[in-house]
């Protein structure tokens, strides 16, 4: 397969988020989906919902098999480590990254290697995202009051998961 054709978005989805519970709900509906190995880039603004997205995802894997625990963002940390069971997630937010250069100690490969990998604000390592991953773009409307709930939200499929992401 050629680099263009990797790069080629292979599966679209665009809908509309109409509260919270709507987010979460699409949350627990792909984490379902997920197993080791997988990517999910999670883009758009602060606020726009990418953390309540991917601690409504970690809690719904971890809820069956009794496990309650925190999901904080990993603002801070830049990677927070989940065990589930046999599989590991990790939950990255690379906000505070000033550019690819500081990325290296961040575990990314053995992350993408080894278990799940949920990561906010992508953009400092689109290039050493594998090609086959989702995209999930959130987004405030443009005409949004201050107590806005509703977000759009596109899925981009690469690789596998248009056919995986069918159903969602
Ligand atoms: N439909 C929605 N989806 C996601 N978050 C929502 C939604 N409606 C309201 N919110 C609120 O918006 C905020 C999103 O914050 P957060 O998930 O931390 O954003 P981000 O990680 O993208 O900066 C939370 O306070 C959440 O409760
Ligand atoms: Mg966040």
């Amino acid at each position: 397969m050629s680099q263009k054709q990797k790069n080629e978005t292979m599966g679209e989805h665009s809908f509309l988020l109409p509260d919270l519970a709507a987010t979460q709900a699409l949350a627990v509906r792909l984490g379902r989906l997920l197993r080791a190995g997988d990517v999910v880039a999670l883009y758009g603004g602060l606020g726009a919902g990418k953390t309540a997205f991917a601690r409504a995802l970690i809690q719904s894997l971890q809820a069956p098999l009794g496990l309650v625990e925190e999901v904080p963002s990993p603002t801070f940390s830049l990677v927070q480590h989940y065990q589930i069971g046999p599989l590991g997630l990790w939950h990255f937010d690379l906000y505070r990254l000033s550019g690819p250069g500081e990325t290296h100690e961040l575990g990314l490969e053995e992350a993408f290697a080894e278990g799940v990998s949920l990561i906010e604000w992508p953009q400092c390592v689109e290039s050493r995202l594998p090609p086959n991953r989702l995209e999930i773009y959130l987004e405030i409307p443009a005409d949004a009051g201050i107590q806005e709930s509703r977000r759009q939200v596109r899925l981009a499929g690469y690789g596998d998961w248009p056919e995986r992401m069918q159903n969602v």
